[in-house]
């Protein structure tokens, strides 16, 4: 019978500063092993003497068997997190939740929506289709959005500009600080300016993570331009408990949990319980 509470020990190799309060840190699975999981699920990080937090890892380009989280210092958890060096270790438990449904998406334009540290799901998806040669750019376009409050809390950057040489990303930053030189469209206001401003890419999918205000406010700009429910696609995080197990219902939203349910639904799923956002 499999434990869900067995986990597998890994390795910090790396440390960066990715932002206001958010570092990431490069990681291996000390025996080797590989993570196996699908897009968008989650696994429940450890430190002993601390607890247990949830987050999404996603691989290296270019290595399969080297992962990384983008971790945002919020409370006991994440602040410990924050003080791991190269070498230090962690327990690891997962996947849990349901991932992206990656059939759906096959030969399909892709629409990506992401605000402030929701990115990590999308770039999840992104780099799992890079290392396996699936972005399939020849018959198929995609798009990121990606709206923040400044340029200092933008994730991930070096990657955006790599990324921006192959598919089109726009930015929106509350504070309107221009990221100069880094070749990307930079928009002032919230993410919903841009839908005004950029051609928006349709007749594909549309998949959404952020902060509960941009599934209210962006997802009926996303329907305004053609996207039909069953195609918007949300990646949702609620404070979780058991995590993954579906017994302490802290997750719930509406008749779902999202720990078991989700973290992705479609929005055909969830519209009628928008009230919970
Ligand atoms: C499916 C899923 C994926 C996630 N992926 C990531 C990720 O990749 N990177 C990342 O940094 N975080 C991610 N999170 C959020 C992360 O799990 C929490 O921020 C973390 O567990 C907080 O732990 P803590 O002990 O430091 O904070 P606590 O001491 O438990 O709480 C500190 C403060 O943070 C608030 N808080 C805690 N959890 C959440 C939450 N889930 N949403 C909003 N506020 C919260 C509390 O209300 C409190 O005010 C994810 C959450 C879910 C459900
Ligand atoms: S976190 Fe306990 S039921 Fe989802």
């Amino acid at each position: 019978m499999i434990n869900p509470y067995e986990h597998k020990e890994a390795q910090v190799i790396k440390v960066s500063d990715q932002g206001t309060d958010i570092k990431s840190f490069d990681f291996k699975i000390k025996d080797g092993g590989l993570l196996d999981y699908t897009p968008g699920q989650f696994f429940v990080f450890s430190l002993p003497g601390y607890g247990e937090s949830v987050f999404v890892p996603a691989e290296k380009v270019g290595k399969k068997n080297v992962y990384d989280i983008a971790v945002h210092k919020l409370g006991r958890v994440t602040s410990r997190f924050h003080q791991l060096k190269t070498g230090d270790t962690f327990g690891i438990r997962g996947p849990y939740g349901n991932g992206f449904d990656l059939n759906k998406f096959k030969g399909k334009n892709i629409l990506l929506i992401a605000g402030g540290i929701g990115l990590v799901p999308l770039r999840c998806l992104l780099n799992y289709y890079i290392n396996r040669n699936e972005l399939d750019l020849k018959n198929r376009s995609i798009q990121l959005l990606y709206g923040c409050r400044s340029f200092g809390v933008m994730i991930f950057k070096d990657e955006l500009k790599k990324w921006n040489r192959d598919f089109d990303i726009q930015i929106s930053l509350d504070e309107g600080d221009h990221p100069a030189g880094t070749g990307m469209n930079c928009y002032k206001g919230v993410i919903t300016v841009l839908f005004n401003k950029i051609d928006i890419i349709k007749n594909g999918v549309a998949i959404l993570c952020g902060p509960p205000v941009i599934y209210k406010f962006v997802v009926p700009e996303v329907k305004q331009v053609g996207y039909n429910d069953e195609d918007i696609y949300l990646s949702l995080e609620r404070r979780m408990h058991c995590a993954g197990l579906g017994t302490c219902q802290h997750c719930a939203v509406g008749p779902y949990y999202v720990c078991k349910d989700g973290p992705v639904f479609s929005y055909a799923q969830l519209k009628d319980t928008v009230q919970y956002f």
